[in-house]
């Protein structure tokens, strides 16, 4: 995935300097490459490089780029490796049309050796500079910027957006086919961006974009076509009410840490958020459904996974959790218009669930969503969402935002049990209170006393290059995203197992001194004292996040024990998760790398 802003302007001649101050904030989209064109006395300047924002903004002076309008580009390399000549955005052949693109142009190769063979200079690998070549292969003919760009498009195949810009006017164009795109509207001056954060320094008045649309940006004014049908689209902006702030660190080191405190008020924010009657109707269409799937990747898939033990426990619901890329070929063929798919993305922009969303809409599947940001993508395909009104997640590993989900999860579980008489209303609403008043001091509780314990622990976590975290029950999803958050920061492979399973193979790799983080849920020490005891015997050092018991304290020494406050069997695995990102937050930063921006990786995936 990658992040484009755009901006023109009739008011500043120094048009880079608002162009980094807000491109910037697309940085976790991607941070392989970066690019700033501009446009000044109908002169298109161009300065792109390899590496980080920061890093490439000081060396090629970006904020000190001339001109009233100008594209930005961050890269998450897909086609081309991130090197400058596949930097976006990029040039026309003869020079006078610049564009930068997110998403990907899947027949990318076929139209590259077609536009050579037509007299294209194609100059790079990267997919986002044939989208400049389709539009300059009808303008040359017609003359028309609108006809070229929307004739353009119909070259293209894949799910993309892009920006364009010509050297002679004063204006932006933009294009949404699949990709997220917001534009804003302000004072003398007008935009568009992959996401809302990079828009705030300039405007909150914000208009949503659909896809299938296009839009026409000068100063003053902003316009919508369709781009099959190349009529005006009227539609009124809203003001944005977003935090600018979340997009700063706020005195925090990194995001990761920032985000990893702010699950104390995302958890209380959530429960403003959803509201009647659509948490009525969510939970009435997973009670009529015939089968249920929660269809998600990466952290979302996790908080999947301990929502559909929720779903099992509370309410006797089987919620099927199945990774987005997954989905279509295991149950592509047998969903139906009686399932429901619950699409869990905070982004909402996840191509591998928006994917399985369309084959499901396909196939008449009702389709409820769980998204953070709104207006994206997820939010316009779905029958029905809920928010988590998280705020911005910047750092590229999901916190807050997952934490916010497996509450979501445990809230509906209860509301689903209750009506069906699964709970009884004093237990229903013991449960809620409980997650409404007591989760949220405990997460802060549970922050302040596993800090120190999960820092002290990364000299000796640092020194292996892989282990375990293991589950069990409602801890599996628990361990399954501890783990995930370790790979993804430490680059340790950290493999997340059900605890019952290790010993059928995994169990041969323990050695002495070997590590097994366990995540253990208060009814369940029972349960798992032997999974405990066949790795301990055999020389395992045991680490492990759960409430105080003596049956553990046999297995587990007293600065190994990243032990959570007293709750219960519902609260218990929402805090787990806390000491083991904190674990792999601390043991990142020992590492020396950065937790916000990991190598290789992006926040939010539009690919397949
Ligand atoms: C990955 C991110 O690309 O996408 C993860 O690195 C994230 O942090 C996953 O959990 C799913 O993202 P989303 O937006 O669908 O929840």
């Amino acid at each position: 995935m990658c992040g484009i802003f755009a901006i023109t302007s009739n008011k500043r001649n120094d048009i880079g300097e608002i162009l980094v101050e807000c491109a910037e904030k697309l940085t976790y989209r991607g941070y392989d490459t970066v690019g700033i064109a501009t446009v000044a006395k109908n002169r298109i300047h161009l300065r792109k490089d390899k590496g980080k924002f920061d890093e490439v903004a000081e060396k090629l002076r970006l904020s000190e780029m001339p001109g009233s309008k100008g594209i930005a580009q961050l890269r998450w390399a897909t086609f081309g490796a991130p090197s400058k000549l596949n930097a976006q955005p990029h040039l026309d052949c003869d020079e006078d049309l610049c564009a930068a693109h997110n998403g990907n142009i899947l027949n990318f190769l076929p139209l590259r050796e077609q536009y050579t063979e037509e007299g294209h200079i194609v100059r790079s690998m990267n997919d986002g500079e044939i989208c400049v070549h389709a539009v300059e292969r009808y303008y040359d003919q017609s003359g028309d910027l609108i006809d070229a760009i929307r004739k353009g498009c119909s070259d293209l195949k894949g799910d993309y957006a892009f920006a364009v810009m010509h050297r002679d006017d004063d204006k932006i164009y933009a294009v949404k086919m699949g990709s997220s795109l917001f534009a804003g509207i302000g004072d003398g001056e007008t935009c568009v961006s992959s996401d809302l954060p990079s828009i705030l320094p300039v405007t909150r008045e914000i208009v949503n974009i659909h896809d299938g649309e296009m839009i026409i940006l000068t100063p003053e004014t902003l316009e919508i076509r369709s781009i099959s049908k190349g009529t005006v689209i009227e539609r009124n902006p809203y003001t944005s009410d977003a935090d600018i702030r979340v997009a700063q660190k706020g005195g925090y080191p990194h995001f990761m840490l920032k985000e990893i405190h702010e699950q104390v008020s995302a958890t209380r924010t959530l429960f403003s958020a959803i509201r009647e009657p659509y948490i009525s109707q969510f939970v009435d269409t997973l009670i009529e459904a015939n089968r249920v799937f929660f269809i998600a990747c990466g952290s979302s898939y996790h908080a999947a996974v301990v929502g559909s033990y929720y779903f099992n426990e509370l309410a006797n619901i089987a919620a099927i959790p199945v990774i987005g890329g997954q989905f279509t070929s295991l149950y592509g063929e047998s969903i139906g218009e009686k399932d429901v798919a619950v699409c869990v993305s905070q982004s909402g922009e996840t191509k591998d669930v928006i994917d399985a969303v369309h084959h499901s809409l396909k196939k008449n599947t009702k389709i409820l969503g769980v998204v953070n940001v709104l207006g994206s993508t997820l939010t316009h395909l779905s029958d029905l969402y809920l928010p988590l009104g998280s705020g911005f997640e910047i750092s590229v590993p999901a916190t807050k935002t997952y934490t916010s989900q497996v509450t979501l999860f445990d809230f509906l579980a209860i509301q689903a049990g209750r009506k069906k008489g699964v709970l009884n209303q004093n237990q229903a609403e013991s449960k809620l209170n409980a997650l409404k008043t007591q989760l949220s001091p405990l997460i802060e509780e549970t922050i302040s006393t596993t800090t120190l314990k999960a820092r002290s622990l990364a000299p000796y976590l640092s020194r292996f290059s892989h282990f375990y975290v293991l589950g069990h029950g409602l801890t599996h999803g628990v361990a399954l995203e501890g783990a995930l958050k370790i790979k993804e920061v430490c680059y340790i492979v950290a493999d997340g197992m059900y605890s019952s399973e290790f010993k059928h193979g995994p169990l041969s790799i323990v050695d002495k001194g070997y590590p097994i983080i366990f995540a253990i849920a208060p009814d369940d020490a029972e349960h798992i004292v032997n999974h405990l005891a066949e790795v301990e015997c055999r020389g395992a050092r045991i680490i492990a996040t759960g409430e105080d018991h003596p049956l553990l304290r046999r297995y587990v020494t007293e600065e190994d024990f990243l032990t959570v406050p007293k709750s219960n069997q519902n609260l218990s695995p929402i805090l787990q998760a806390i000491p083991l990102q904190l674990l792999a937050y601390h043991l990142a930063t020992y590492k020396d790398i950065d937790p916000d921006y990991p190598r290789n990786i992006s926040k939010t995936l539009t690919v397949r």
